[in-house]
């Protein structure tokens, strides 16, 4: 990887717009979760420390061009000034004079918050104009927001090419993570893949069977796979249209020697909601009139003993209806375990996406993983072996670009 990160630039007296993440959860104008708002305090601290003056860029929902009061970026501030324990000034634009007299004016120990990007069309059209607006307002570039990487938008990929640019720390700490579980990882690596569908995860699971050693396959799509052997899932959440795709998933992983783990007991029940009755069965015993909502007691031993095999796991989807009990058992028991197996030093466990993180928090192990990432589309992306327009901007040679 030929990106930089803030050790290799000179920030002293220098404008460093840094792109973050900061898309929280927001109810009634109130931050809900600060997690993504915490882990970008390293690089703001960074700048700060080392006499830059930090300018974030950030986007807020999907306003699509448009300026919307309950999409403004205005409402993070009490939130942001006390994570980061500095003052934040905002401005009411992203480019152009507004933004320029907040940054003119900045003081020591002060953060400069431009406006919503997405409330510029040209933002996610990644539009040259807007980006060399945006690259006009700092010196070197800092892109600190990894969850965004997978969009090639005017402030995560345009404006890396105006300017000297650089991996922020969050940034620089997921894709170490990420590559020592999946490109140069300790072997035998496991990865767990759950949630809903089969046919938003197919990419994932085409990549992963050939790169990883063991994958389990829970959730939903495990229904799918479960079918695709000819087993009745009864009124499962199952895509019957993706039982060939299951298949042709299942011959790779053979000519791969990848193992496959699917449920071999599952916990059943005749209603989806808390605290539904419900009954152990084998997974080919589903009831005609029941559907499958967890993994049962023997698949999570199962589980349970991968998770002893592996040297690495990554981790993406919960394994049941976690959501509602009793239907998170198998989660959070696969999960207590990686997480007991990290905390001693035999296991680098990596997990990612939203559901992904929620479960783990509602099971209490996600600060006991090894590394648990803040992005959800892009962990996908990059789990899927794509290429992130975002990291990829960052990976060019300094002389394609102006420094002044
Ligand atoms: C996210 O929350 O996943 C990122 O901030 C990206 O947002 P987007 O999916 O609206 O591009
Ligand atoms: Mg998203």
């Amino acid at each position: 990887m030929a990106w930089k990160t803030l050790d290799d630039m000179d920030l002293d007296g220098k404008r460093v717009l840094t792109r973050v993440d900061i898309n929280v959860p927001v109810e009634d104008g109130k931050v809900t979760d600060t997690t993504r708002i915490d882990r970008i305090c390293a690089t703001i601290q960074d700048i700060l420390a080392r006499g830059g003056k930090p300018v974030l860029l950030a986007h807020f929902g999907r306003p699509k061009g448009e300026r919307r009061d309950d999409m403004s970026l205005q409402m993070l501030i009490p939130a942001m000034e006390q994570v980061l324990g500095v003052e934040v000034v905002f401005a009411a634009d992203c480019v152009g004079p507004v933004a320029q007299a907040v940054i003119d004016t900045l003081g020591e120990n002060q953060v400069a918050l431009l406006e919503n990007t997405r409330f510029h069309k040209g933002e996610e059209k990644n539009d040259p104009e807007l980006a060399a607006q945006m690259a006009e307002l700092g010196d070197v570039y800092c892109n600190d927001a990894f969850s965004a990487a997978h969009r090639a938008h005017a402030s995560t990929e345009g404006i890396a090419h105006l300017l000297p640019s650089c991996a922020g720390r969050l940034m620089q700490g997921e894709l170490q993570a990420l590559e020592s579980a999946l490109s140069t990882p300790e072997r035998p690596v496991l990865a767990v893949v759950g949630g809903a569908k089969v046919s938003t995860k197919l990419d994932l699971l085409s990549n992963l069977v050939e790169k990883v050693d063991m994958l389990v396959i829970g959730g939903g799509m495990a229904n799918t796979f479960l079918a695709a052997q000819g087993i009745d899932v009864g009124k499962s959440l199952c895509e019957h249209d993706m039982t060939e795709t299951a298949k042709a998933i299942a011959e790779k992983a053979v000519e791969t020697g990848c193992e496959l783990l699917l449920p071999r007991d599952v916990v059943v029940a005749r209603e989806f909601k808390e605290g539904a009755d419900s009954e152990v069965v084998k997974a080919e015993d589903c009831p005609a009139d029941a559907m499958i909502l967890d993994a049962g007691p023997d698949s999570v031993a199962h589980i349970k003993q991968a998770i002893d095999r592996a040297k690495t796991l990554i981790w993406n989807g919960p394994l049941g209806a976690f959501e509602i009990a009793p239907f998170d058992a198998a989660t959070n028991a696969a999960a207590r375990h990686a997480a007991a197996r990290s905390e001693v030093g035999q296991l680098v466990s990596v997990a990612g996406g939203g559901d992904t993180v929620a479960a783990l928090n509602k099971a209490g192990v996600a600060s006991d993983f090894s590394y648990i990432s803040t992005a959800g589309g892009a962990f996908l992306e990059w789990m899927e072996g794509k290429t992130l327009p975002g990291v990829a901007a960052l990976d060019q040679r300094e002389e394609e670009k102006t420094e002044d």
